[in-house]
């Protein structure tokens, strides 16, 4: 076994929030190495796109319109007769100080960063039972450091971190590894209005010692990696795409 577009093949993987940015990456990254792919999010036109896009592909993409956040979904992931890997991506920001944000901001980020990452990690173990499985959690820089604007969000991602090492603890007996990416900026629908402010784009890139982004595919390739038998002894960890941010 070694890198090759058969990588994936045998598995079925489910990428949650892959109608765009990092998800859609992981979606179709998952597929071009033989995976059979479970594409969720909400917007069906993405997903159409998403699936037209992956014609030429070796795996197949199926997609679901859901949310996340719902008991219907979960039980939906539930029913599923197997599962062997699950990029837990979906994930959103509030960005403001800590003295100008809004109390619902609290409850949206940590709701979804948080609770909604544990719920579908939780319902995924059931169809995972049967063979084991590979669990990467969508974690960020922001859950190793602080940054101005972002108490929030790295709240949620050191949370992220925590909850992925306990699970990886936990669930090593039944052969369901967790490990997280963590990524940093990356261009996507979530942070293109961020870098039209020029102070905030010269900001990252001074902090970024190999001074350019994140790609999405440069984080899907870590993503992949981590659900291949590639990564068999890979557990309670985190696999860094940032260019060196947090090594300063
Ligand atoms: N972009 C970055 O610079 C960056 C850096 C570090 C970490 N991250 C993390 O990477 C993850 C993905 O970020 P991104 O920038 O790719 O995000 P994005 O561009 O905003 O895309 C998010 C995707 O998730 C879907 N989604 C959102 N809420 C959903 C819900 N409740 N149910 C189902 N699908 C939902 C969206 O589609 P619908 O709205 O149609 O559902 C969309 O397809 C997040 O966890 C983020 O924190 C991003």
């Amino acid at each position: 076994m070694g890198f090759s577009n058969q990588l994936l093949n045998g598995k079925t993987i489910m990428v949650t929030g892959a109608g765009k940015g990092i998800g859609r990456a992981c979606a179709l990254l998952a597929a071009q190495c033989g995976a059979y792919v479970i594409a969720v999010a909400r917007t069906e036109s993405d997903l159409l796109q998403l699936q037209k896009d992956s014609t030429e592909l070796s795996g197949t993409i199926e997609t679901w319109s859901e949310d996340v956040t719902k008991a219907s979904f979960h039980q939906r992931l539930k029913g599923l007769s197997e599962l062997h890997g699950l990029i837990n991506n979906v994930g959103t920001n509030r960005v403001a100080k800590m003295t100008e944000q809004a109390d619902d901001d609290v409850d949206a980020v940590l709701d979804l960063n948080i609770k909604s990452l544990y719920r579908c990690a939780k319902a995924a173990l059931i169809p995972m039972q049967k063979s084991g499985g590979s669990i990467v959690n969508m974690s960020s820089q922001m859950g190793f450091v602080g940054s101005p604007g972002r108490t929030l969000y790295c709240a949620s991602k050191h949370g992220v971190e925590g909850l992925s090492k306990a699970m990886a603890v936990e669930l090593a007996a039944d052969n369901i590894r967790v490990n997280t990416v963590a990524p940093t900026f990356v261009l996507t629908p979530m942070t293109e209005p961020m870098f039209e402010n020029p102070q905030f784009k010269k900001f990252v890139f001074d902090m970024i010692p190999m001074q350019k982004l994140a790609s999405t595919e440069d984080v899907a390739n870590a993503c992949v990696f981590l659900l291949s038998d590639l990564s068999a002894m890979v557990t309670g960890t985190c696999i860094k795409v940032d260019g060196g941010w947090t090594a300063r």
